[in-house]
């Protein structure tokens, strides 16, 4: 008899593995920083220069960062033992909430265990049955999760197009009207958004959207996993590389440029008291460990500490991609710390980045459905501690493998 897990699972797995987007894992045995020693199939280790780490600000692996954690793990122990509603609410978290507050310039600030569950768990906490969600398509999968379980209504506006925004936002408001469920006071929608776009490096246009949030009296949300750490001169995010106000709602991620784990969504005390009260990811779940979020806080004192390093992070993006174009790529200088360098053909892109880990380099292909068919691209993501000599090495055997 077969395994009634086969019923499950084959027609899934076979088709996945027939139109080559089974996925499986790299190993790396050292820890994350911008060299990193991978083990291959076969068993064997080589020496990678990484250039596809989120550790933008490469602070995964200080020693004085690990040592403060260390010490949070003899002081607070291995786990939490309870949610943050009953036992589990340590000092640390506290003060890491604070923390992020006051980095964030916020009232206020919830941390959750990651990223992912502090999109869902808002999303859904804040908007549901009635509402109105308009979500840019290239948002993360986390967001669209969210919107999915807010049973909200979503329209998807075309990527940072922000006259399809405001069009979608008036026949939501249409829709609204004529289902004569609501009347157009009672309206409800939120915008939401990356802040940086994970696959592109490009930016939201926040001056923008803060207008037509204001005009059209809907909330603004921002997810800033990518831009925290990195954007403005001190890697306080969007809001300061634009020099603007802040979204209604910043959603960030500490797993990131942080180098440490879990999510938080910095706002008005209001909206923190309202999280904490709704948020189902928030309440439902073991607190995280008090030592991981006494690291994130160390982490995060040491980003505002060294602003440097933030400004180190642009100058080698702009340096990267300068050197990219010499060697004849068509590649615009990112103003995030992601780099996609467009291939287009999928097997042409994998065969690059197999000729690239060969060597020594650690760029990873990104291909459909992660990104549209036809568009697959090496995802360059760089990190403050790149040398410029590796940088320009880097560029120059990337040109290599792709015009080979
Ligand atoms: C834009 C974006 N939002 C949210 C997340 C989720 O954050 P986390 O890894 O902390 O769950 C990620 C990536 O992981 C991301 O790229």
């Amino acid at each position: 008899m077969n395994n009634i897990i086969d019923k499950f699972t084959d027609a899934t797995l076979t088709q996945m593995r027939e139109s080559h987007t089974y996925r499986t894992m790299r190993h790396i045995e050292s820890p994350e920083a911008a060299h990193v020693m991978l083990r291959d199939a076969n068993g064997i280790s080589s020496e990678q220069f990484l250039l596809a780490s989120n550790s933008y600000l490469d602070l995964a692996d200080v020693p004085e960062l690990k040592q403060a954690m260390a010490d949070a793990v003899l002081k607070w122990g291995t786990g939490s033992g309870g949610a943050r509603l009953t036992t589990g609410n340590k000092t640390p978290h506290v003060e890491l909430e604070a923390e992020i507050a006051r980095f964030k310039g916020e009232e206020a600030a919830i941390t959750f265990n990651t990223g992912y569950m502090a999109n869902v768990g808002t999303i859904s906490a804040l908007c549901g049955k009635g509402d109105y969600i308009f979500s840019d398509e290239l948002n993360h999968a986390s967001i669209i999760d969210g919107i999915r379980l807010s049973r909200a209504k979503c329209f998807v506006y075309k990527h940072n197009n922000m006259a399809d925004l405001e069009r979608v936002i008036l026949e939501a408001k249409a829709d609204a009207r004529e289902q004569a469920a609501k009347i157009d006071a009672d309206f409800r929608g939120m915008i939401v958004t990356d802040a940086v776009f994970s696959m592109d490096g490009d930016l939201a246009n926040l001056p923008e959207l803060l207008k037509i949030a204001k005009a059209h009296e809907v909330l603004l949300m921002i997810d800033e996993a990518h831009a925290t750490g990195v954007l403005g001169k001190t890697g306080r995010g969007l809001a300061e590389h634009y020099g603007c106000e802040h979204a209604d709602v910043t959603v960030g991620t500490l797993s990131k440029a942080v180098a440490a784990e879990g999510g938080f969504v910095a706002g008005k005390q209001k909206l923190i008291d309202f999280l904490r009260n709704k948020s189902r990811s928030f309440i439902f779940t073991t607190a995280m460990a008090p030592a991981v979020a006494a690291a994130a806080l160390n982490n995060l004192k040491f980003i505002e500490a060294h602003p440097e390093r933030v400004q180190q992070l642009r100058g080698n993006v702009d340096f990267f991609c300068e050197s990219l174009r010499r060697e004849g790529l068509n590649v615009a200088t990112s103003p995030s710390a992601i780099i996609p360098i467009v291939i287009g053909d999928e097997a042409k892109a994998m065969q690059i980045s197999a000729t690239l880990q060969e060597h020594g380099i650690l760029i990873p292909a990104i291909r459909y459905p992660t990104v549209a068919k036809g568009s697959a691209r090496l995802r360059a993501s760089l990190m403050a501690t790149h040398t410029h000599e590796e940088l320009r090495l880097a560029a120059k055997n990337i040109a290599e493998a792709i015009k080979f």
